[in-house]
């Protein structure tokens, strides 16, 4: 008689964890439970964190690695897997300088206690399944956080797959994405990945398919927007009632075909007009951009990264080394998954 075949448990789960960009973004009215209604093109992008998982008899810990992944202007290369830049710097280290430049801007700290989403995450999948076990993280951070690039969904969600994994808990789809939606409105995208509408408060996803894959140029300010503060303005200033309904039809109508990101772009960013005196610092940096060749510019979700499209006859070293101003850059490529996972 054969036993019940068990789920093959690795003794180590690697998940990369790609950052997102908004291929458009409007913000409506504010709902009864405090969220707002949005509806945005989510898309994964190449830019991402790592997160390695190996168990551990009990309790959640976590090591940082900040690797700095920005276009490296002053030699005028696009970074390659093996060429990226490691180790730059320990979580609460002292701040590490490369090349004369610190690291700072783009790779701002994040939280390396039980704040950080990788340790809410595991918590919240502990308490949900009755999982005793423990878990040993490292996440190597390459996304610049609280930029808008989705860097801290990303890593929550690998955290929810790296559990899976590593402890053979079948959690299957939708419990998946009932864990996520309780760790952050971009959380379930960051599951799902490649390209989305994205309604409700963002955990309403629709896949789209993108006419073709592109290529794209990310500037990252020292500055930080407050996303909830952010949204406040939008109702200080009513932005999320004008145009609501025509809004919504417009992304419905795109969504019949496959999306052409410069189509999707035509509709705007209502996060840009709720900058406040952060304005003038992103309309320069919309100029600067545009400066180069970069047709149009938009912030992804609350900011402060403002992106725009790259032609695939354009070098991106070239574009870099033409850009005026201190602001990090990033050159990814749109991806159809968010997450590519490992297990050994
Ligand atoms: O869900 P998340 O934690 O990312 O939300 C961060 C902040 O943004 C919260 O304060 C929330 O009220 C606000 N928010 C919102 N409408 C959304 C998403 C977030 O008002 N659709």
């Amino acid at each position: 008689m054969s036993r019940p075949r068990r789920a093959a448990r690795p003794r180590r789960v690697t998940v990369e964890a790609c950052a997102k960009l908004n291929l458009g973004l409007r913000v409506g009215p504010r709902r009864a439970d405090g969220y707002h209604e949005i509806a945005t093109f989510f898309q994964s992008v190449s830019l991402a964190d790592t997160l390695n998982a190996a168990p551990a008899r009990r309790g959640f810990s976590l090591r940082i690695v900040y690797e700095d992944a920005a276009l490296r202007r002053a030699v005028g290369q696009i970074p390659g897997p093996a060429g990226l830049r490691r180790k730059v710097a320990r979580a609460r280290g002292p701040a590490t300088r490369w090349g004369g430049r610190s690291i700072g801007p783009a790779l701002e700290r994040v939280p390396a206690g039980a704040g950080n989403l990788v340790l809410r995450a595991a918590r919240l999948v502990a308490r949900s399944t009755g999982l005793e076990r423990g878990t040993r993280f490292t996440l190597i951070k390459r996304i610049p956080t609280r930029s808008g690039l989705g860097g801290g969904s990303a890593d929550a969600a690998a955290a929810i797959v790296a559990l899976d994994r590593l402890f053979a808990l079948r959690l299957g789809g939708a419990r998946r994405m009932a864990l996520a939606v309780r760790l952050g409105s971009d959380v379930p995208f960051a599951l799902r990945g490649g390209t989305a509408l994205g309604l409700g408060r963002g955990e309403r996803l629709i896949p789209v398919r993108l006419a073709a894959p592109f290529r794209a140029l990310i500037a990252v300010p020292r500055w930080r927007v407050s996303t909830a503060r952010a949204f406040n303005q939008i109702d200080l200033k009513n932005l999320g009632l004008t145009g609501w309904a025509s809004n919504l039809r417009f992304v419905q109508k795109l969504t019949a075909r496959r999306l052409k990101p410069d189509r999707a772009l035509g509709l705007g960013n209502t996060m840009e007009r709720a900058l406040g005196a952060r304005r003038s610092d992103f309309l320069s940096l919309r100029a600067r951009l545009r400066a180069v060749g970069i047709r149009n510019p938009l912030m992804t979700g609350s900011g402060s990264a403002v992106f725009g499209l790259i032609e695939s006859r354009t070098s991106f070293a070239e574009v870099a080394r033409r850009f005026k101003g201190d602001e990090p850059l990033f050159a990814v490529r749109s991806l159809g998954l968010g997450q590519r996972v490992v297990s050994r």
